[in-house]
């Protein structure tokens, strides 16, 4: 079939420079405005917090356009997914999901589906959609979100299907519009893309180089929150301790976080910090903040030295446990959860061990661990892999009843402790009881009446399992 379409390109995606990335305005031209009058829309979200909040920027630019936001797809006359590439099942899901939307429009012809996201940008999906998946009207990727209004006008006036998906190293654009999902918790971009470049990850192609945005408009967006009465803000870039370094004005992640702090918001927390530059100013700003959440999430990936250079991970096992051991004297009270790996290329059952016996150091109070996918575009994709999928199953099993067992011990602490909550509002699997977090990140389940979300209340634990605690509302 001859291809009239502009396809993305890892290779592309794959390039960096030293220049400082462009700061935009977003301005919605006149002829968009009122398209989705009388339209409704709705947005699945898969992966990463990164694109939870790329996911509340569509809404946003959707509700500008007039569109309304409704609670299935049958009601939709717009549906978007936005994707995550990070892992093979995470992909096979999305192309589950969107088969399944064949039916709905063939129902109804007028139905718009949009795939977005980090998928968006590879390849090979955009060449299996465009032949296989006929039903998708839009294609665009995650440095073109700000083309939603251009792209749904195209399609409403030619009937034809449209991809836009960049592959460059992106921009920083403010004054996006946007609407959260939650009244109480907020994401907050402070930087964008990964220069990393582990060998593992796709990351690195779909969402450009890393770049900062000001910390003024950091700052204004906080304060901005303060203002509507949020209680939490959670910083996000996939290595927030790299913050500042490419804008080379002498302010890094510690400083923002002091900053941060000074807003006056309850609760701050940040996600990933990537071992490589976890500095004492960032320490230090951790200590002095009582508003800043006692709770760190350092992925290690693997506990073998010969791994994590393979991994271009950039530290040794050794350099991973000794910054641990710091933060966990420095920080004390602090929980830690990791990221791990299991299975990747040629890992051998010594190089293995070697990551449980890292796991029984930290003591983590939780790991998200994974089986090794391997992505195409990456360099780990072309390493010689001679151990079956069995024994990585295995491997994993073994490892998360580690995981579990500390995640388990570390709750002991909370049995009949009061702890402070931020209500998220009723738990989703009961509904006579509320949910939320405690400062540490543990998820609480509790009974007591006349509470609201976005309540900061105090709970007593009664029941303390792996990865919840129960509790009741101390009156
Ligand atoms: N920027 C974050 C991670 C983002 S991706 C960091 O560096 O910590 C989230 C997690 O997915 C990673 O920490 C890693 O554990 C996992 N992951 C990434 N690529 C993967 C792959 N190809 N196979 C399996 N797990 C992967
Ligand atoms: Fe991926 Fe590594 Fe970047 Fe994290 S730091 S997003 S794992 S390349
Ligand atoms: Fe997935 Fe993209 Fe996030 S690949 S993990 S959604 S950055």
């Amino acid at each position: 079939m001859k291809k009239d379409y502009k396809l993305p390109s890892l290779d592309d995606a794959r390039k960096r420079n030293r220049e400082l990335s462009q700061k935009l305005s977003f301005k919605l031209d006149d002829k968009y405005k009122d398209i989705g009058k009388g339209k409704k829309y709705f947005i699945i979200t898969h992966g990463c917090q990164a694109n939870q909040r790329d996911s509340e920027t569509m809404a946003g630019i959707l509700d500008t356009l007039g569109y309304e936001s409704c609670d299935s797809e049958k009601k939709a006359d717009v549906i978007i997914i936005n994707t995550c590439a990070v892992r093979k099942g995470a992909e096979d899901k999305v192309l589950g999901e969107v088969g399944a939307l064949k039916r709905l429009k063939y129902n109804k012809p007028d139905l718009i589906i949009c795939l977005a996201g980090c998928m968006a940008q590879e390849e090979e999906t955009v060449k299996i959609i465009m032949e296989k998946y006929r039903q998708v009207d839009i294609i665009f990727g995650t440095h073109n979100i700000t083309s939603l209004p251009k792209l749904l006008y195209e399609v409403y006036t030619t009937k034809q299907r449209k991809i836009e998906v960049y592959s460059k190293m992106g921009d920083i654009v403010e004054s996006v519009p946007v609407t959260r999902f939650m009244s109480h918790k907020a994401w907050v971009n402070i930087m964008y893309g990964c220069d990393k470049f582990c060998t593992y990850c796709i990351v690195p192609y779909t969402r450009g180089k890393e770049r900062s945005r000001y910390k003024e408009d950091i700052i204004y967006e906080v304060e901005e929150l303060v203002r509507q009465g949020y209680k939490e803000v959670c910083l996000l870039g996939q290595n927030v301790n790299a913050y500042g370094k490419d804008l080379s004005l002498d302010y890094t992640f510690g400083n923002l976080l002091n900053d941060v702090a000074a807003t006056g918001i309850a609760r701050i927390r940040f996600v990933t910090s990537h071992p490589w530059d976890f500095d004492d100013t960032m320490i230090q700003a951790i200590k002095n903040n009582p508003n800043i959440m006692p709770y760190i999430h350092l992925p290690i990936q693997s506990g073998n030295t010969e791994i994590l250079k393979k991994m271009n991970r950039r530290y040794t096992r050794e350099e991973y446990l000794s910054l641990f051991d710091k933060l966990k004297k420095e920080l004390p009270g602090f929980a830690f959860t990791t990221d791990i790996i299991v299975g990747f290329p040629n890992e051998s059952d010594e190089a293995f061990e070697d990551t449980l016996s890292a796991v029984e150091h930290c003591q983590f109070d939780n790991a998200f661990t994974f089986i090794y996918s391997p992505r195409e575009g990456t360099p780990a994709a072309k390493f010689e892999d001679k151990i079956d999928r069995k024994t990585k199953e295995e491997r994993l099993q073994r490892l998360n009843e580690r995981v579990a067992y500390y995640a388990n011990l570390n709750n002991q602490k909370f049995k009949d402790k009061v702890v402070e909550v931020l209500v998220d509002g009723l738990s989703k699997r009961n509904s006579n009881v509320y949910s939320g977090y405690t400062p540490e990140n543990k998820l609480v389940n509790f009974t007591g009446n006349n509470v609201k979300t976005g309540d900061l209340v105090k709970v007593r634990i009664t029941e303390v399992m792996s990865f919840s605690l129960n509790g009741e509302l101390v009156e």
